[in-house]
């Protein structure tokens, strides 16, 4: 493919070039340090001179008390050949043909300079001078996907890193199948695909820290910063910070490291009481619009929103399923009736009859939908041990 395409199709999606910012990192990461001693770290979305990943994990090399670090960059990036012009590296010749390949870098030694664990300097070329840590190209093109970046994934414990959005479906399946730890970011909408949904339910990979309603701000190439600001508005597709443009998108981090909330039950407090709560019309379930809202002492299933992942213990709670009737076999179709009080009073909603969507009426006789729901139940103690909990 020729660069000019390769542009082209990165700047398509767009989302799979906003970089991370070093404090997101720092902020997440700070919870995980003691998961860190002697595992081989592997960024495989992240080219060495511009991932603030690569930057945190050869600052911290020695404080995590890391083996390795792996960092690979991909050819379609468009800021790999900006990167590669600067390249000055004894021993390394890059000719003009080989200029767009791209390349890994092994770290397994930081130089503590002052004693005190940590390192200032993440500088690329002050780390390559240690001849314990090599630049290489890569044979290909740095996808992921491809075999000696899944030769260099097999090599690798823990997998932290920003993937491309658009794949971020087969990032996470190549994962799980290679059996590898993980700490990614990704948009929170992915729990709702199919072959991700499951993966939460049967407790494969849950949530980390960062709250799900909580915005994030990406670094952005200059190209992107003029789109932004001429078609979108400050504080929905980008936001300033310190006289800086980044762009504003919804991600949480993927994870199965172990996160400690999890061990810990969400404090419930209101008991059960019928005219309280609404009942979905073709679903056995009653309607949660709020996570504070979960009856104490009802067993049955319960409609929660999706920011419900983010208190979830897998000893208190068990996850049905997701509420669509595409993951759900007994989610009955909208009610003709239903259609008909929502038309009414002028719901908007792309809503057929045919559609298998939870739907209820509020206390009041408002027929609704809500936006997305996660069907769970709180155990009982006998099922808690029942389940070796
Ligand atoms: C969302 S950006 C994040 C970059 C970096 N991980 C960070 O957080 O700053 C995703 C990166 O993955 C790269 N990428 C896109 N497709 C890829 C692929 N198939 N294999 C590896 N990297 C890819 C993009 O060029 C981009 O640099």
């Amino acid at each position: 493919m020729t660069n000019n395409k390769n542009l082209a199709k990165a700047f398509t999606n767009k989302n799979d070039e906003y970089y991370t910012r070093l404090v997101d990192i720092e902020s997440e990461l700070s919870h995980y340090k003691n998961q860190f001693k002697g595992k081989i770290v592997l960024c495989n979305c992240d080219d060495p001179y511009e991932s603030n990943f690569f930057k945190y994990f050869a600052m911290n090399f020695n404080v995590l008390g890391l083996k390795k670090l792996i960092s690979t960059c991909y050819a379609g990036s468009p800021i790999i050949t900006e990167q590669l012009s600067l390249f000055d590296i004894k021993g390394l010749v890059i000719n003009k043909k080989q200029e767009r390949n791209p390349y890994k870098i092994e770290i397994t030694e930081v130089n503590d300079l002052n004693g005190d664990g940590a390192i200032d300097l993440s500088d690329v070329e002050y780390l390559l001078k240690n001849k314990k840590n090599t630049l290489t190209l890569l044979k290909e093109d740095g996808d992921f996907r491809s075999d000696e970046c899944i030769e260099l994934l097999k090599e690798a414990d823990i997998v932290v890193t920003n993937p491309p959005f658009s794949l971020f479906n087969e990032y996470i399946a190549q994962l799980i199948e290679y059996k590898k730890q993980f700490l990614i970011l990704g948009n929170p909408n992915s729990i709702h695909y199919k072959n991700i949904f499951p993966l939460v339910q049967n407790n494969k990979i849950w949530i980390g820290y960062k709250t799900m309603g909580s915005d994030m701000y990406f670094i952005i190439p200059e190209k992107y910063k003029q789109d932004l600001l001429k078609n979108n508005k400050e504080g929905s597709g980008y936001k300033t910070i310190d006289g800086e443009i980044y762009g504003r998108s919804r991600a949480i981090w993927f994870t199965n490291l172990d996160v400690s909330k999890r061990h810990e039950n969400l404090i419930l407090y209101k008991k059960f009481k019928e005219n309280d709560y609404c009942k979905y019309e073709n679903y056995d379930a009653i309607e949660i619009s709020s996570v504070s809202d979960i009856p104490v002492d009802y067993y049955e299933k319960l409609g929660v929103p999706d920011n419900f992942l983010e208190f979830y213990n897998p000893k208190q709670f068990k996850i049905i399923g997701y509420g669509r009737g595409d993951f759900i076999d007994d989610i009955k179709t909208v009610p003709i009736k239903f259609l008909d009080d929502y038309h009414k009073i002028g719901g908007k909603g792309h809503v057929t009859s045919g559609m298998k969507t939870l739907c209820f009426y509020t206390k009041e006789g408002i027929p609704k939908f809500p936006y997305s729901r996660i069907i769970v139940q709180l155990m009982k103690d006998e099922e808690i041990e029942e389940n070796g909990n």
